[in-house]
C-alpha cells in the first residue's frame, strides 16, 4: 500500500508539499511536518499543543473519546484490580509485567536506593514553616541532582538508566514524607526496608518515634490504588515539562524538578487540592445548583475543579475506578464524609446539565482522589506531592525513552512574533512621555 500523505498548499505562492502520514499502532495518525519550514518556510501555530504530537512513545496509550487508557497495552482497569505500584512502575520502564523472580528483584533494588544523603535533610531547613510542600519538593528533589551529578557524563549514553529510575522512585517517599515532617514539626523518619514501598511510605508521614506504627492495610491497598492511577498519562504538562528538560540533555532529577513545578498548577495536579477546598465551600448538596450556576457564567473565572480534560471527551476511566474505591474506602473504614455526598450530587447535577454534555466535560482522575487522601489523614497541601510521588515513574520510564530515541533532537518550538517591527534605539533624553 502506498504511503499516505496530506498536500499542503500555500495559497500565496502556490507552493505544494507532501507530508507522510505517519500511523501508530492505535490511535489518530500524525501528519509529519518536520519539513514545512524547510520546503514552504511556514510554521505551525498550535497554541497548548490541541493537535500537536511531539514524540514518537510506546509507554501509555489514551483513547478520550472512548475513555481508555492503557500502560504498555495493559488496561488501567486491570492494573488497578490485579497490579501494584511497583509492578506497574516495572511495566512503565521495562515495557513487559516482570516474572515472579523480576518482581522480587525490582522491588529490593528501589529499597537499595530509599535513603538520601544526609546533607540533604538540611535542604529542608531553608524553607519557611508554611511553605507549600510541592514548592519544597520542586526545591529538594531539583537539589538531588547535585548529589548525583557528573560534568563529564552523556545522559544519552554513559549513565545507567535503570539505576537513575530505580533511584528516583527509591527516594520520591521519603522525600515527599519529610516535607511533611517538616512543616509538621516532626523528626523524620528514615525508611524501613521491611516494609514495603506504600507500608514505608506512611510509616515514614506518620510514625512517632515512640511507638512502633502499622498502618491499616486498606488504607495502604487504597493509596497502592491511587499510585497506580496517577502513575502516567502520556504527554500531559508536567511529562512534556520533563521531556523538554531532558531534551537538552540534563540531569535526570532536575528534569524531574521542572515536572513537579508544572504539576503543581490547579489546571494539572494541583487540582486534587483545589477539588477539596471547593467542595469544603460548597458544603452541603443543596448548594451545588448555585456553583454550577457559578461554573457556566462566562463573566465569572470559576470552574469546576476536577471536571473537564483536554482529551478525555468521555468518563476519564480512573475517575470511575477512583469513584468505587472511595466509596468503599469510606464504608470499610466507616467514615461519615459528607463532603463524598457533595461530589455525587455536583458530579450529578453537572452531567445532566446541557453546558456540560455539549462541551464533554466529566469528572477527571482528581475529582474524587482528594477526599480519598483526605480519609487517609493526609492533609490537603500534600494531595499534589502524593500525585507527584506516583507521576515520577512516568516521568522516569519517559525520560529513559527520550534518552534512546533515536530521533533525539532538543525541544524548540516555533512562535508567532506579534510583536514591534524594527524600530531605531532613542536616547533617553528624546524620547516623548
Ligand atoms: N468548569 C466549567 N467550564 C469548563 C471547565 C470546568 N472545569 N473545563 C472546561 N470548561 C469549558 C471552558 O470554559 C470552555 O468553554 P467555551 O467553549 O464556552 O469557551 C470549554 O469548556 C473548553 O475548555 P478549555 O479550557 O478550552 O479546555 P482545555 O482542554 O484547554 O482545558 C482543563 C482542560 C485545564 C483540564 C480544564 O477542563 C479545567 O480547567 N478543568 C478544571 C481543572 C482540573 O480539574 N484540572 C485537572 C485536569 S486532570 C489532570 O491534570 C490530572
Amino acid at each position: 500500500m502506498s504511503q499516505r500523505t496530506v498536500v499542503i498548499t500555500d495559497s500565496s505562492t502556490g507552493k505544494s508539499i507532501e507530508c507522510p502520514v505517519l500511523e501508530g499502532t492505535c490511535g489518530t495518525p500524525v501528519i509529519d511536518t518536520k519539513h514545512l519550514y524547510r520546503d514552504l518556510g511556514l510554521f505551525v501555530h498550535d497554541v497548548g499543543f490541541a493537535s500537536t504530537s511531539s514524540c514518537r512513545s510506546a509507554i501509555t496509550y489514551l483513547d478520550g473519546e472512548q475513555g481508555i487508557l492503557m500502560h504498555r497495552g495493559s488496561p488501567i482497569e486491570q492494573l488497578a484490580k490485579h497490579s501494584t505500584f511497583t509492578e506497574v512502575a516495572y511495566l512503565l520502564i521495562h515495557g513487559e509485567l516482570p516474572t515472579a523472580k523480576q518482581m522480587v528483584e525490582w522491588d529490593l533494588s528501589i529499597k537499595m536506593h530509599t535513603m538520601t544523603h544526609e546533607h540533604l535533610t538540611r535542604f529542608y531547613q531553608g524553607y519557611r514553616y508554611d511553605a507549600h510542600p510541592m514548592s519544597m519538593l520542586a526545591g529538594v528533589v531539583g537539589a538531588l541532582a547535585s548529589f548525583y551529578h557528573d560534568p563529564t557524563s552523556d545522559y544519552r549514553t554513559d549513565v545507567d538508566h535503570l539505576l537513575t529510575a530505580r533511584r528516583v522512585i527509591g527516594k520520591m517517599p521519603t522525600v515527599a514524607a519529610r516535607c511533611y515532617r517538616y512543616l509538621s514539626g516532626l523528626p523524620f523518619v528514615y525508611p524501613d526496608n521491611q516494609r514495603g514501598y506504600v507500608d514505608n511510605f506512611m510509616n515514614m508521614m506518620f510514625s512517632w518515634p515512640t511507638e512502633r506504627y502499622e498502618p491499616n492495610p486498606v488504607a495502604i491497598k487504597a493509596l497502592d490504588l491511587l499510585f497506580i492511577l496517577h502513575a502516567d498519562h502520556e504527554q500531559n504538562a508536567s511529562t512534556s515539562t520533563v521531556r523538554l528538560a531532558g531534551s537538552s540533555e540534563n540531569n535526570p532529577f532536575a528534569c524531574v524538578a521542572a515536572g513537579i513545578a508544572t504539576l503543581w498548577g490547579k489546571a494539572h495536579g494541583g487540582a486534587n487540592e483545589a477539588v477539596v477546598n471547593m467542595l469544603e465551600e460548597i458544603a452541603d448538596p443543596k448548594n451545588v445548583p448555585k456553583y454550577v450556576s457559578k461554573a457556566k457564567d462566562k463573566s465569572n473565572t470559576f470552574r469546576l475543579m476536577g471536571f473537564g480534560h483536554r482529551v478525555y471527551k468521555n468518563f476519564d476511566p480512573r475517575a470511575t475506578i477512583i469513584r468505587q474505591a472511595c466509596h468503599d474506602l469510606l464504608e470499610s473504614l466507616k467514615l461519615d464524609q459528607p463532603l463524598f455526598e457533595v461530589a455525587l450530587e455536583l458530579e450529578r447535577i453537572a452531567l445532566q446539565d446541557e453546558y456540560f454534555i455539549e462541551r464533554k466535560l466529566y469528572p477527571n482522575v482528581d475529582f474524587y482522589s482528594g477526599l480519598i487522601y483526605r480519609a487517609l489523614r493526609i492533609p490537603m497541601t500534600m494531595f499534589t506531592v502524593m500525585f507527584a510521588l506516583a507521576r515520577s515513574a512516568g516521568w522516569i520510564a519517559q525520560w529513559i525513552e527520550l534518552m534512546e530515541d533515536p530521533d533525539f533532537r532538543i525541544g524548540r518550538p516555533r512562535q508567532l512574533y506579534v510583536g514591534a517591527a524594527r524600530r531605531d534605539y532613542v536616547p533617553v533624553a528624546k524620547r516623548s512621555s
